[in-house]
């Protein structure tokens, strides 16, 4: 989702990541596109685990398992999707099976009508970051693609995507592939209870710059569960110890968006697509998560 800081956020007003500092001495610098520096920790001033002010909602065990049956129909038309994305097939073909496949399901494509979406999947190529809008555009031997599906079953929802990789593929394209796979996996490996919501990003982020990448500001993860997009905001980068407490029940997507060259993305004229500013090549995987008592369950596993 894009990164949304509610009204506009004074200088000195708390900053929306929750860390409690002023937005002028944590994040306003990176929002500003101006600074890659991770903002600074206040060491004290969380007492309560779960801030309020977030309105975070917890899940209850039978809403997880709500949930869990969107991320697995999800989970099912992203594998049956390895067959068909192939040379010569179109966004717009891939589109329909995933309309196709949901509704037979008794599902409905949750992006369809979002906000005025017009499509039942995302299909972003290459320097496409987020949001491509499936189309006639055939895919072509050397393109990376991610396919971002997310169902509505029951009431829940459930969110992951994949990248695909068409015919031929240049080592550079598939190592980014396979770095954005790790950070991921990363990411997901620092979900525990009474963990924070900036070790994700931080482990994400570490990752990626490792391997001479960067990681997208403009988009996060989300709470999801009973609304496509839910209170918390979960960046792909940060500082271990910032932000929100994660505490069993909390469910949401952990989603990185990782560029081969700059950070920066713009916005096309049909205002979904986003694009790398620099054209440079970007990946992003996605799962849906639960925090639990021991750790995480990954949902659209
Ligand atoms: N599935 C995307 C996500 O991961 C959201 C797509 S919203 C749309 O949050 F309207 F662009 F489809
Ligand atoms: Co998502
Ligand atoms: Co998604």
């Amino acid at each position: 989702m894009k990164l949304t800081t509610k009204k506009k956020i004074g200088r000195n007003d708390p900053c929306w990541c929750g860390s409690g500092n002023k937005y002028k001495k944590c994040h306003l610098a990176q929002d500003r596109q101006g600074s890659t520096a991770p903002p600074p920790v206040k060491s004290s001033g969380w007492k309560r685990s779960l801030d309020r002010k977030l309105r975070i909602e917890l899940k209850s065990k039978e809403q997880i398992e709500g949930i869990r049956r969107a991320s697995q129909l999800t989970r099912e038309i992203l594998t049956r999707l390895e067959d068909i994305a192939d040379v010569g097939v179109t966004t717009g073909e891939i589109d329909q099976f995933v309309y196709d496949f949901t509704v037979e399901r008794g599902a409905r494509p949750a992006t369809l009508g979002y906000k005025g979406y017009p499509k039942s999947c995302c299909t972003s190529i290459n320097e496409v970051v987020c949001h491509g809008i499936p189309s006639d555009r055939k895919l072509l031997s050397g393109d990376i693609i991610n396919i971002d599906v997310t169902s509505l079953l029951d009431g829940f929802f459930g969110d992951a995507s994949c990248m695909y990789l068409i015919g031929d593929v240049s080592e550079d394209a598939r190592q980014l592939v396979e770095i954005t796979k790790e950070c991921l996996d990363l990411g997901i490996a620092a979900v525990r209870p009474e963990g924070r919501i900036g070790d994700i990003g931080h482990a994400i982020q570490t990752h990626a710059e490792t391997h001479g990448y960067s990681v997208v500001r403009q988009f996060v993860g989300h709470g999801i569960g009973t609304k496509f997009h839910e209170s918390v905001q979960v960046p792909h980068f940060g500082k271990p110890g910032d932000g929100p407490w994660m505490v069993p029940g909390m469910v949401f997507t952990v989603e990185p968006m990782i560029n081969a060259g700059r950070y920066g993305v713009k916005i096309l004229d049909d205002d979904w697509t986003a694009i790398t500013r620099d054209g440079s090549l970007s990946a992003q995987w996605e799962h849906t998560v639960a925090v639990t008592e021991t750790g995480v369950d990954i949902l659209t596993a």
